[in-house]
């Protein structure tokens, strides 16, 4: 069924949206005050979804996509839109998430900008067609894209997609297949720092045919490198497999990180945007005080240790036991001594922290913070709570319940631009205690 919409407001992926028949639909690809002619392909119980198929009236924010993919992969969804119309949206994606998750209507600042809008990802990990060829499955689908360059990630890791694809098809390497089983590599994960790149093929098995055809493509990048195939036979896509080889080069790649000398590793935690990251990492060394820091979700340390010249004692606490061993080493590296890695469960490790904490940084992955971390929290009492998310709609159902009996209120909140191009926002919020009430 063919429809003339017109569209009234953004989604929170940023879709378009439009009103039929009291029913509200979604119509990705389409701009607010645009009319457009759209299919409807589905029909919910309180909302259609919609195809776009031709934008009659064109708004004045649409912009030719750069990408010949975009609307296959799925890896961008903002690409049509112009930049500073991409940072209202988010903007309001993160505000509509806090009134309807947590019921707060506090005042979200502007979306600080990345500087780069493409080309910013410094680490990527691509799937592997049954062909052996490098992209990416679409968004909750099994329909493979493959590509040619990925207009998000450095220029270094686009040059990796060809090597990789002449590599695996002249050694007869092909992508396993959920569904047959059949094919052997699961991800190629590339990071990119400081001119050195880290090579993780994910693979149902260790030994990779004439693996040194591989080394001598990556030579001609002329840039220092490392490979280390990760063994995962199981029936999942995960990047931690059974066991870990390092089959040549260098192990870790070795940088600086806000005047911290640093190591990034295989399976440790890389924020992408290596400009929005320092920018991150500076307001919120602006707002960390008192004399006990804890750190949670820590990753492999590094804003522990750019906090720790800040406060008497630093507790980090991270899962990955990887991003741990990279984290001591960055002490040892940097002759840090008051920062202390604590390894595990955040869930299980914070109530054992004896110590009166002051405050208390937070950074989960997108599905948030366990309800039980939630009210540790609340209970240790920090003067102050700084909260980083990649995920709006997790944090507004955390806020929630940091919020709950006004023992804290917002000191602001700051979304950046992390993620150009697509609709994901990093926000950070800070907490102070509100001392009348404790
Ligand atoms: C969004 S990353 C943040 C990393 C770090 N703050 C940084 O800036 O690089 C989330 C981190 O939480 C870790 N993590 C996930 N679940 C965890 C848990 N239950 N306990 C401790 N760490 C966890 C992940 O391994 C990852 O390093």
């Amino acid at each position: 069924m063919n429809k003339n919409l017109q569209i009234v407001r953004y989604g929170i992926n940023g879709e378009g949206i439009a009103l039929l028949n009291n029913k509200i639909v979604f119509v990705p690809f389409a701009l607010k005050d645009e009319t457009v002619d759209a299919q409807i392909i589905k029909e919910n119980k309180s909302y259609f979804t919609a195809k776009l198929n031709n934008v009659i009236k064109e708004s004045d924010n649409r912009e030719i996509p750069i990408c010949p993919y975009y609307y296959d992969c799925g890896g961008s969804n903002m690409q049509h839109i112009k930049y500073d119309e991409q940072l209202k949206i988010k903007k309001d994606i993160v505000k509509n998430n806090l009134v309807k998750f947590a019921n707060c209507h506090f005042l979200v600042n502007d979306v600080i900008k990345s500087d780069k809008q493409f080309y910013y990802r410094n680490h990527v990990s691509f799937h592997v067609n049954d062909k052996g060829q490098l992209g990416f499955y679409k968004e909750n689908s099994n329909d493979f894209v493959t590509i040619k360059k990925c207009f998000l990630a450095d220029e270094t890791i686009n040059k990796c997609i060809d090597i990789f694809n002449s590599y695996f098809f002249d050694n007869q390497i092909h992508g396993y297949n959920k569904i047959t089983k059949q094919g052997i590599i699961k991800l190629v994960d590339l990071k990119f720092v400081d001119n050195k790149l880290l090579v993780t093929i994910v693979s149902t098995q260790l030994n990779l045919n004439n693996i040194d055809h591989l080394f001598v493509r990556l030579n001609l990048l002329k840039i220092k490198y490392g490979v280390y195939v990760s063994l995962n036979k199981s029936n999942n896509f995960l990047i931690y497999g059974e066991k870990l080889k390092h089959i040549y080069g260098i192990k870790q790649i070795e940088t600086c990180e806000e005047n911290i000398n640093s190591f990034i590793s295989c399976y440790s935690f890389l924020q992408i945007n290596n400009y929005i990251k320092s920018k991150i990492y500076n307001d919120i060394s602006k707002n960390v005080e008192g004399d006990i820091v804890v750190d949670l979700y820590s990753g492999r340390g590094v804003l522990a240790s750019m906090l720790s010249k800040m406060a008497k004692k630093i507790y980090a606490i991270e899962i990955i036991k990887d991003a741990c061993i990279d984290a001591e080493n960055i002490l040892k590296l940097n002759n840090i001594q008051n920062v202390n890695i604590l390894c595990g469960d955040v869930k299980n490790l914070l109530p054992r922290i004896e110590e009166k904490i002051d405050c208390i940084i937070i950074d989960p992955p997108r599905k948030g913070a366990s309800i039980d971390v939630l009210l540790d929290i609340i209970k240790v009492k920090p003067k102050k709570i700084i909260y980083l998310s990649c995920a709006s709609n997790t944090l507004a159902r955390d806020l929630k319940i940091l919020l709950n009996e006004n023992y804290y209120k917002i000191k602001f909140i700051q979304p950046y631009d992390m993620f150009p191009n697509t609709s994901n926002i990093e926000t950070l919020v800070v907490l102070e205690k509100n001392e009348n009430k404790y």
